[in-house]
């Protein structure tokens, strides 16, 4: 029997909801239900980070925190979680990221402040080291317009240097164990929410309805509602479901559960593919990373998904749940633009990545900016060289065609060659010919050949040593 409503912790307070709209985000909850309007909507899409919160979660007895952005959070997906919003960081005086925001002068007309301190505080509680790279990385997801970040970063070194409140979690602990993680079904209207804690019961209500939306981050969902302001009927949360959320490594192979957040898989990759985990460090911003998964990126079936050309480089497999269970190459999925092999009332359970041991694997993505920022072109490259001969390669474009697509013609000429520059210089020509991309605002199809090109060129650069500044 499912329990029809859901609990979560607002700040230090229980709150239990039912009677909102299965469209509701977090952020319109909290400004037209709380009037808690330190948290600003600027972009409604996930981009600006003026929105960010907190969410805390319990692991092992202990909360774990990560940033999200509330613009592009269902209110619901909060079931069993704490969220911490910035009216509640100081207690009787200010918190230490915001005394040293003040210290260092690091804000001028205000408005993406309560987002920056919140990505601040984020980085407090998990005791990230202020160093530079890790300023760049926990804030990219944050703009400002007026202070320049030279003094926001100046704020995050210094936080440490502040006394702080001490308080204690044991009353948040206690709270959020009282809540208990059974599936979940709100009705409102003609639309439900769901919410499942094992396959089993999710596969046998996403039997029962035909329009269903799987969500697990909303990274690109929710955008449908914020952006195409669509009503999304019958939604299908996936992010609190135990059997879909695991990184295991067996048998050389690489098992992710289609609805785990890119930040949880991490730690395992940057073992195994040390530059597949660097690319994502590129993909989207911390808040972005925090909830959004594979599934969705390969559910989404975008021509410019990160990870879509290096999962099919590393010749991965995808689990699909019906009423049977399938397993696919990820070659095979993707039929034309944004269309795919999934059937409705079907979901991708699992990711099989292989893990080869002797490849060099090449995640090149080109985009304007570093952070925060879709690829106008991808090249992913799993290639293994011995004695100077290409004994194996698959390459994989995004942004080049209406799906992710094998360069067949290239590779297929490299193959057994010598790695050379006469040969990268043969398959240049032969990529240029192999793909017609298209021309949009985002790259012209002049640009995207020739930086298909010079990614080939890149790759042996590499190889011969010669160093490259390019991301
Ligand atoms: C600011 C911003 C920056 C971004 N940057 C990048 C980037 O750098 N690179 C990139 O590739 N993408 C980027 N994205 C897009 C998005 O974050 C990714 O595609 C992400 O992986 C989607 O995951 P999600 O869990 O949030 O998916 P959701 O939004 O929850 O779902 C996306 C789609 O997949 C479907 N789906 C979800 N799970 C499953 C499943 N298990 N089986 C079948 N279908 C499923 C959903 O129904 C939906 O149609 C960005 C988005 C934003 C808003
Ligand atoms: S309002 Fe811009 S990221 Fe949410
Ligand atoms: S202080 Fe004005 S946008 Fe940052």
């Amino acid at each position: 029997m499912s329990r029809e409503h859901v609990d979560f912790l607002l700040n230090e307070e229980k709150i239990s909801i039912k009677d909102l709209d299965t469209n509701t985000t977090v952020l319109n909850y909290l400004r037209n239900n709380h009037e808690l309007t330190g948290t600003k909507e600027g972009c409604a899409s996930g981009d600006c980070g003026a929105c960010t919160a907190v969410v805390g979660e319990l692991k092992e007895n202990k909360i774990s925190y990560k940033s999200i952005n509330t613009c592009i959070t269902f209110l619901y997906s909060l079931h069993g979680k704490q969220l911490i919003t910035v009216e509640h960081i100081q207690k009787n005086k200010l918190h230490p990221v915001q005394q040293s925001m003040i210290d260092s002068d690091g804000s001028q007309c205000g408005f993406c402040t309560p987002g920056i301190i919140m990505s601040m505080y984020n980085m407090y509680e998990n005791k990230i080291k202020p160093t530079e790279e890790n300023i760049d990385k926990f804030l990219s997801g944050n703009l400002c317009r007026c202070t320049g970040y030279l003094p926001i970063k100046n704020a995050i070194k210094n936080m440490y240097s502040y006394k702080s409140n001490k308080f204690s979690k044991s009353k948040v602990i206690r709270l959020l164990k009282s809540i208990k993680k059974t599936d979940i079904v709100i009705k409102k209207n003609d639309s439900k929410f769901f919410i499942h804690y094992n396959l089993n019961s999710l596969i046998k209500d996403y039997q029962k309805i035909s329009n269903g939306h799987l969500l697990v981050g909303g990274t690109d969902l929710a955008l449908e509602v914020t952006k195409k302001r669509k009503d999304l009927k019958n939604i299908f949360y996936l992010g609190s479901n135990k059997d879909l959320n695991y990184v295991k490594n067996k048998n050389n192979n690489l098992h992710i559960g289609s609805a785990t957040p890119i930040n949880d898989i991490l730690p395992i990759l940057e073992n195994i593919y040390p530059t597949f985990a660097k690319m994502f460090e590129r993909y989207g911003s911390e808040q972005i990373r925090n909830t959004a998964s594979l599934g969705g990126n390969i559910g989404s079936a975008s021509p410019i998904g990160d990870s879509l050309p290096v999962l099919i480089a590393l010749n991965s497999k995808i689990v699909i749940q019906g009423k049977v269970k399938k397993t696919l190459l990820l070659d095979n999925y993707f039929l034309s633009y944004r269309k795919t092999k999934l059937k409705p009332n079907e979901i991708i359970k699992e990711i099989i990545i292989p893990i080869y041991k002797k490849n060099i694997l090449k995640c090149y993505k080109i985009s304007k900016r570093i952070d925060d920022d879709i690829s106008s072109v991808f090249m992913a490259i799993n290639a293994r060289i011995e004695k100077n001969i290409i004994k194996e390669i698959k390459i994989v474009c995004g942004g080049l065609a209406e799906t992710p697509k094998i360069a067949e013609k290239a590779q297929k000429f490299l193959l057994n060659k010598i790695f050379n520059e006469e040969n990268i210089n043969e398959a240049k020509k032969i990529i240029k010919k192999e793909f017609d991309p298209i021309d949009d605002m985002r790259a012209s199809k002049n640009y995207r050949t020739k930086i298909s090109q010079n990614l080939l060129e890149r790759f042996l650069n590499e190889n011969n040593k010669i160093k490259s500044t390019l991301y």
